[in-house]
């Protein structure tokens, strides 16, 4: 594959993307043009999007693709998965801590093994471009060579990737334990190395939990998130019971479980928290005081019996709110799948999550917790040319019935959740998959109402 072989072109489509939180600032966030053009450059990215009649004549000669009869959307973003576990999905096993100790640690200690780590990488990008991911950040491993292979795969795909090595130094098998030297000297030469290689690569400081690190260690993070201020910092909090048992024991002079991570500098805005199910209202305001998000991992969460995440009260509190697969807890790559399971798991709160919420958090709104909203979540101009192709299901009459019965592009939207859609998806303005030939109508072109 070629990460830089784009050449211009106008796509012809009916587009769709959301320019805001549909859940706070309404409808008119999002954007539905049924009759659209998007003109790509030869630098993969946008040139101009709007109404094909509108189309500029600078862009008239370029060479038009037609994609009519579907749905484009930006590439859906995931703002949390794990590339090393993405063979031991779905491993039979009781709460977090049993299941990281039988199954996620031996596994993730293979690969300090460079062949082991680029052979699962391809298959791991492989399939987040399969189900339209074009961009993620992502947890590695301890071991310097599966980052490298991790961010030579996305690369080579186009793909953006924040991520970073592993920090943990205690409470695991000897074999997956680094030390805080180590963590620092290895991710400081990472940051060297791979920022300026990769175009879409920003590193992400990434101490694994606060049960896997020593007070050194969170300190050598704290001062590499503090040295590199364009680094991301990724961690997960309050996920189980038994794990927040055990951090209080760890730490018995912290206040609470944020306030570990914010005595070593580490709840910043640029700092992803995986899980926070059972975030206390004063780490929610802190969190939001900070500009800290939390990614939403529904998946996972049900799987492992983890506990069900509060949209509403982390919306309240002003937190910014991602969602990510969680893979290989979470048990799908699928976007589709990640927003069927959150909108389940809102209505155990009362809530319910209409499509556009969904689909904003899975494209723009885990590019803002993600700090890649300038290049990435929206069909705007200036950004990647970063889209998938939606065509409906085939050969499944119950998905036709369903289908049949949907008159808005919301409704559809939402639908899709339950009956995913035949993506095709498109990185950087390159054609990266191709979804079953076989195409039938099926928009209408009703104008978009609240369901
Ligand atoms: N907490 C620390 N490590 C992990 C992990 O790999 N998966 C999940 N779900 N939670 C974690
Ligand atoms: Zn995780």
């Amino acid at each position: 594959m070629n990460a830089a072989a784009s050449s211009s072109f106008v796509l012809k489509a009916h587009l769709l993307w959301w320019d805001d939180d549909p859940y706070f600032h309404g409808h008119a966030t999002q954007h539905s043009v049924p009759k659209g053009a998007m003109a790509i450059g030869e630098d993969g990215r946008i040139a101009w999007v709007g109404e094909a009649d509108a189309l500029p004549e600078a862009f008239g000669a370029w060479p038009s693709v037609d994609r009519h009869d579907t749905l484009v959307l930006p590439g859906f973003i995931d703002a949390h998965l794990h590339f090393p576990q993405s063979g031991i999905i779905g491993a039979y096993g009781t709460d977090l801590l049993d299941w990281l100790d039988t199954y996620t640690f031996p596994e993730e200690s293979r690969f300090g093994d460079r062949v082991h780590a680029a052979s699962i990488a391809a298959t791991f990008a492989d399939a987040l471009l399969y189900y339209g991911v074009t961009s993620a950040c992502v947890f590695s491993t301890i071991h310097p060579a599966a980052l490298e292979e991790l961010a030579a795969a996305f690369d080579a795909r186009g793909m953006g990737l924040v991520s970073g090595k592993t920090a943990m130094d205690r409470n695991a098998i000897p074999t997956l334990q680094d030390s805080a030297q180590s963590a620092y000297d290895e991710s400081k030469a990472l940051i060297e190395a791979l920022e300026p290689r990769y175009e879409r690569f920003d590193y992400a400081v990434t101490p694994r939990f606060a049960i896997t690190s020593t007070e050194a260690q969170l300190e050598v993070c704290g001062a590499l998130h503090a040295e590199f201020p364009q680094t991301r910092m990724q961690t997960h909090i309050n996920e189980s019971a038994r794990e927040i048992q055990t951090v209080a024991q760890l730490f018995p002079n912290d206040a609470s479980y944020l306030d570990v991570y914010d005595r070593f500098g580490l709840v910043t805005d640029r700092a992803l928290f995986a899980h926070g199910i059972h975030t206390t209202p004063a780490e929610m305001t802190r969190m939001a005081q900070a500009g800290a998000s939390v990614v939403h991992c529904p998946t996972s969460n049900t799987f492992l019996g983890s506990g069900l995440f509060n949209p509403g009260a982390n919306r309240e509190a002003g937190v910014n709110i991602g969602i990510g697969c969680d893979i290989g807890g979470g048990t799908h790559f699928s976007p589709f799948v990640t927003m069927q399971e959150a909108y389940k798991v809102a209505r155990f709160h009362d809530q319910s999550l209409r499509a556009a919420e969904t689909y904003y958090w899975h494209t723009l709104g885990n590019a803002r917790v993600m700090k890649t909203h300038t290049d990435t979540g929206s069909l705007s101009a200036g950004k990647w040319a970063d889209f998938v192709v939606l065509r409906d299901p085939i050969n499944d009459p119950i998905a036709a019935l369903r289908l049949e019965r949907v008159e808005t592009d919301e409704q559809r939207l939402f639908a899709y959740q339950f009956f995913a859609p035949r993506v095709e998806t498109w990185t950087r303005g390159v054609q990266r998959t191709t979804p079953p030939a076989h195409r039938r109508p099926h928009l209408k072109t009703t104008p978009a109402r609240r369901t």
